[in-house]
């Protein structure tokens, strides 16, 4: 265009997704199957190359200064707070060998933080597209997650499982993604139904202490039962050979919910919609019982869903504060991404649950749309 300077070829905008994960909870880190979808919510990041070796991030959601970091001598425990998640993804790219640029990037998001959407997910997987974009090395999506749960592991220190990361680089519209923790191989589960997400707004401020302390759990029950990881229990019954009650229950919950993931794609295949609400419900009294990571928001939510006439509901996440994922029905014409429309089921289970929580004194819930979308990608 005359006049117009063009934009240079190596800067641009990329966009990663937050996730709701349908079946599989606490079974990633147990080398077990997962079942989630991308959200239509994420994080979008404005990226320019520069010449200086600093990586430097700014975000909306978090008002201040840019972060400056220096890539040379970048290690664990340089960076602390928010910028800790991109920069650990600059330093874990480095680590497998790839040659990062430095970069501005300015982040934008609407995933929710702390209400169990993977917001941090979303900034990583974000970034690692960003700097791969512009030091325009194409880097396969399984090796991506890979590094991007690196840097949240290491860099970030918060002791995640691969789900979260898989879910916002692999996910396809219309689809959940089934994901073998232990080989990594996915498969596309066409997937539409009617969804509604509840933020509980319940603070997990627990949550880091208590999720290093189950993954622990889980790992004294695989070694009692002589597996290497309680996705090699095939029976669940045998979990009840274990002599401590605590990790009777923790496997019998992994094992449970690796079924339960399993069946759910079946369930999708013939499109049984009720029933696969049926063990939304199971996996939710199994967290809440034999995990013990539900929180008293979540037991609420879903409660007050089902009455209301919900085909099924759960927690999802980590556990002890953020969302339920609630399965209204199949899906109905018209409604979907864009689409503006609200069913009478979702009034129904809105304003049930609201009214629960009013009776308790909880927080007011934040209701969000769920509809399964595309994974992280270059928008410009
Ligand atoms: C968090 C972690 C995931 C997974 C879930 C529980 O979201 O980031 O890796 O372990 O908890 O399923």
């Amino acid at each position: 265009m005359p006049g117009r300077s063009p934009r240079p070829v190596d800067n641009g905008v990329w966009f990663a997704p937050g996730r709701a994960n349908l079946m599989g909870e606490h079974t990633d880190y147990n080398d077990g199957f997962v079942l989630p979808f991308a959200l239509a919510q994420g994080t979008t990041v404005t990226a320019a190359r520069r010449d200086d070796r600093v990586l430097s991030v700014i975000s909306r959601q978090r008002p201040g200064l840019p972060v400056e970091v220096p890539l040379d001598g970048l290690a664990p425990g340089a960076v602390d707070g928010w910028a800790a998640y991109p920069a650990g993804v600059a330093w874990a790219l480095a680590a497998a060998g790839y040659e990062i640029p430095g970069a501005t990037l300015a982040f934008d998001s609407d995933v929710p933080p702390g209400a169990g959407l993977s917001s941090s997910a979303a900034l990583e997987c974000a970034t690692a597209l960003a700097l791969a974009g512009l030091a325009r090395i194409d880097v396969p999506r399984p090796e991506l997650a890979t590094i991007t749960r690196r840097a949240e592991n290491e860099f970030a220190g918060v002791p995640s499982g691969i789900m979260d990361q898989s879910a916002s680089l692999r996910c396809q519209a219309g689809h959940a993604l089934l994901l073998d923790c232990q080989s990594l191989e996915t498969t596309q589960v066409p997937f539409s139904a009617q969804l509604l997400i509840i933020n509980t707004r319940a603070s997990h401020q627990l949550a880091e202490g208590e999720y290093g302390a189950r993954r622990r759990e889980c790992e004294e029950a695989a070694r009692e039962l002589s597996v290497p990881t309680l996705r090699s229990i095939t029976s669940c019954g045998i979990t009840a050979t274990l002599s401590d009650p605590v990790l009777r229950r923790r496997a019998r919950h992994v094992c449970t919910d690796n079924a339960r993931v399993l069946r759910t794609v079946d369930l999708l295949r013939d499109g049984k919609y009720a029933e696969v609400g049926e063990l939304l419900t199971q996996s939710h009294e199994s967290l809440r019982d034999d995990f013990e990571v539900s929180w008293p928001e979540a037991d609420v939510a879903v409660e007050a869903s089902l009455g209301a006439g919900a085909y099924g509901a759960r927690m999802i996440g980590g556990g002890f504060g953020g969302s339920v994922l609630v399965l209204l029905g199949e899906a109905a014409p018209g409604v979907g991404p864009g689409a503006g429309v609200s069913t009478g089921a979702e009034h129904r289970v809105r304003a049930a649950v609201k009214h629960a929580f009013a009776a308790r004194s909880f927080a007011i819930p934040e209701f969000l749309a769920a509809h399964p979308s595309a994974g992280a990608r270059r928008l410009r």
